[in-house]
């Protein structure tokens, strides 16, 4: 179950990884492609960020870009942004890719949790593609897609009278 909105009515949504170049990125795309399908994006807000800031600016890795762009999403919008405390405050939901991630956050909160804890066949950790294959971007993909599905119907259930 995720938490309820804050503002009745919206809900947003961080996604946070550790470059914010590939995971985050890509459940970001899907997330939003997803909500529009579900006729939710104009009541609901997606953002992702990295807990480190190497990549501020630059644009999704090539080999995520490929792979959502090889499933039809488009991966152009992104520009990657650091995940600071004052700007995570305003999220109703910051999902982790994984345990690091979640510890780098501080944890404490209801509000913060693990991506994959929403995953049907979760529990457990979105792992870094970033040092591997291609293979490891269409398992994160693979992931994220299925962990949306539940992530929308669950935003619907939140946002409903
Ligand atoms: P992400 O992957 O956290 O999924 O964006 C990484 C991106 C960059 C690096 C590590 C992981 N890096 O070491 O630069």
């Amino acid at each position: 179950m995720i938490p309820p909105p804050r503002r009745p009515g919206r809900y947003a949504v961080a996604l946070v990884c550790l470059g914010n170049i590939c995971r985050s990125p890509m459940a970001d795309v899907v997330l939003q492609q997803r909500l529009l399908e579900a006729g939710l994006a104009d009541r609901v807000t997606v953002a992702s960020a990295g807990t480190a800031d190497w990549h501020v600016g630059k644009p999704m890795d090539p080999r995520a870009a490929a792979t959502l762009d090889a499933h039809g999403f488009d991966p152009t919008r992104h520009r990657a942004r650091h995940s600071t405390p004052t700007w995570l405050a305003d999220f109703d939901l910051v999902l982790a890719m994984d345990a690091d991630n979640l510890a780098d956050l501080g944890g404490g909160s209801e509000r913060v949790m693990l991506f994959r804890d929403l995953d049907p066949d979760g529990p457990g950790a979105v792992p870094d593609p970033y040092y591997g294959g291609d293979d490891g971007f269409e398992e994160v993909l693979a992931m994220v897609e299925r962990t949306t599905a539940v992530l929308v119907r669950e935003i619907g259930g939140a946002l409903a009278p």
